[in-house]
């Protein structure tokens, strides 16, 4: 009994002054496989039941105090971190970090959205909006997504009230509302909020944002988009880029095509961003597929049309090297002051 009473005190000093790492190891040491206390468990066999049934007792309420006052030591360490941590990361409300006033600026995905914006608007697109609340006609049945499709599983797609509302996966279904309202010509960007049902990381998030843009009219084919878009990214990654078109596959366009740069990382010699491909895919693209020009009554014998979407943070990430998508929701001023 005497043995565990000072193996108490012993640990109990131990604990007082340790840090995080000590205290792994006391708890090992006393605790562990074969720490002190379990040792003296396992030697039990040698002793009458009587001897057993008390020394077991005291031997676990050793343990009990110690495994407490270790939790405890913990708690008051990681307050003391935090309340360091807290006093560092300080936000300064005095008026010396108001004045003179700095001006605000625009959010680095909005900057990207405005900048890809004005080159469109250059090259005759207008910008037109919709909403992000949708029916499941909108965002998958107008544009040729058939029932039996993955993407329009519940867990990729956020439902609401019932199966019939969804939050919006992509910006494609503005394609519907815009040429149900108007005849061809038509050609606009739609910037905009989408959702998808997925755990977020690094390089995803559930709510991101896209910019779609289509053109329908008389004698539009792929020569029309290969332009459009070459000359979007020249203006807006830089004139000397390599762009190349890659087959694809997506339902509301038939051909479709996946649109790589050349990566400007590494100048295409291979590295972690291009996955050593020594090409960065930037947007999705095609011909609308004519299925979807009958659903809003567009004669599809005497039109076609085009139509892309891109991922806005994606190229906001590529654009200033921004290697986690994250950083771009925290509103950290210390990392938005840099845009
Ligand atoms: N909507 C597609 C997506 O979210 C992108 C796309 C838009 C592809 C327009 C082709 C044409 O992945």
């Amino acid at each position: 009994m005497d043995d565990i009473k000072q193996i108490i005190d012993r640990a109990l000093a131990e604990i007082k002054n340790a840090d995080l790492a000590v205290l792994e190891d006391i708890k090992t040491r006393y605790l562990g496989k074969n720490g002190v206390l379990t040792q003296i468990l396992k030697s039990l066999l040698q002793y009458s039941i009587e001897d057993k049934r008390i020394i077991g007792l005291e031997t676990n309420g050793a343990k009990d105090i110690i495994v407490s006052e270790i939790e405890k030591r913990k708690k008051s360490l990681k307050k003391v971190l935090l309340d360091e941590k807290m006093h560092k990361e300080k936000l300064d409300y005095s008026p010396s970090f108001y004045f003179p006033f700095s001006k605000g600026s625009f959010h680095p995905v909005v900057q990207t959205i405005k900048n890809i914006s004005s080159v469109f608007k250059l090259l005759g697109f207008s910008i037109v909006e919709g909403p992000e609340i949708e029916t499941d006609w909108y965002n998958f049945e107008a544009l040729n997504i058939p029932e039996s499709h993955p993407s329009r599983d519940a867990q990729d797609t956020f439902y609401i009230e019932g199966m019939k509302n969804l939050l919006r996966t992509h910006t494609s279904p503005v394609q519907i509302h815009v040429m149900e309202k108007q005849n061809p010509p038509v050609k606009v960007i739609v910037p905009g909020r989408v959702y998808r049902n997925e755990a977020s990381d690094a390089s995803h998030s559930s709510t991101f944002h896209q910019i779609e843009g289509f053109e329908v009219d008389e004698n539009i084919s792929f020569v029309d988009l290969k332009a459009v878009l070459i000359n979007f990214i020249h203006q807006f990654f830089g004139s000397e880029l390599g762009v190349r078109f890659r087959p694809s596959h997506f339902q509301f366009t038939e051909p479709s095509a996946e649109v790589d740069i050349q990566c400007f990382f590494c100048n295409c010699g291979g590295c972690r961003i291009c996955k050593n491909s020594g090409w960065i895919e930037v947007l999705g693209c095609g011909m609308v597929h004519p299925d979807v020009l009958k659903t809003v009554n567009y004669d599809s014998e005497k039109y076609t049309g085009y139509a892309f979407g891109m991922g806005v943070e994606r190229i906001t990430m590529l654009k200033y090297g921004i290697d986690d998508i994250r950083l771009l929701y925290e509103n950290d001023l210390r990392f938005l002051k840099q845009f």
